[in-house]
């Protein structure tokens, strides 16, 4: 399956997947990494991996729907069939999410439901949970709603800063994240029509 990841920044998770599909047993190959922002880590990463990147500055575009257009035709350029959004800060339009529906997936620091938006572990933090955790969602039109693939619990620790959870979290991402996509990829998972997850039991 070939396979897109979209940045913003560091890039921790596409460097989780980047090695995920190096193994021989892997059913995805990333043919391109695209950023909304130039320079950041992230690129780098994908570049000192042989994969080649695009940045799509959404600052140069004068709609969501002309960024999401640039971004929609960077992927039909490398014949993308799944897109991965590893930490992309981008909100993206209707139009774009229907037609990527079932081939999109989300990684959100939370165990979705709860704790939707920005700030996750923050939220999380401050809501006295003593369990949070990391969920890879098919992304849908609401934000942070799509159906769910893939979740890892995190202990909150009494000692814990928005940091120190963060990290942890982010270490069930990169645990999280690349079993998503070998999931979808593999053809083992899929999203139905109606919204549901369906498991393919031959598989
Ligand atoms: C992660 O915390 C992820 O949950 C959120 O953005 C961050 C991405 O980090 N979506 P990185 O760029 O993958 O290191």
């Amino acid at each position: 399956t070939k396979v897109a990841v979209l940045i913003s920044g560091t890039g921790t998770n596409l460097q989780a997947l980047m090695e995920q599909v190096k193994k021989p047993s892997s059913s995805a190959e990333i043919v391109v990494v695209i950023s909304n922002r130039p320079g950041v880590m992230g690129l780098k990463r994908a570049s000192m991996a042989g994969i080649q990147t695009r940045v799509v500055d959404h600052k140069l575009y004068g709609s969501r729907a002309e960024f999401d257009g640039t971004i929609d035709k960077v992927l039909e350029e490398f014949g993308v069939e799944l897109v991965c959004l590893a930490g992309f800060m981008r909100i993206l339009t209707g139009p774009f999410v229907r037609k990527w529906s079932g081939k999109m997936l989300n990684i959100h620091p939370s165990l979705l439901p709860s704790f939707k938006g920005v700030n996750a572990q923050k939220q999380a933090l401050q809501a006295g949970v003593r369990v949070t955790g990391c969920t890879v969602h098919f992304v849908a039109e609401e934000v942070d709603a799509g159906a769910i693939v893939v979740q890892e619990a995190v202990p909150i620790l009494v000692t814990d800063t928005e940091e120190s959870l963060s990290e942890r979290i982010r270490e069930a991402e990169h645990r999280a994240f690349p079993a998503a996509l070998e999931l979808v990829a593999s053809g083992g998972l899929k999203l139905r029509d109606d919204g549901r997850i369906v498991w393919n039991q031959s598989v």
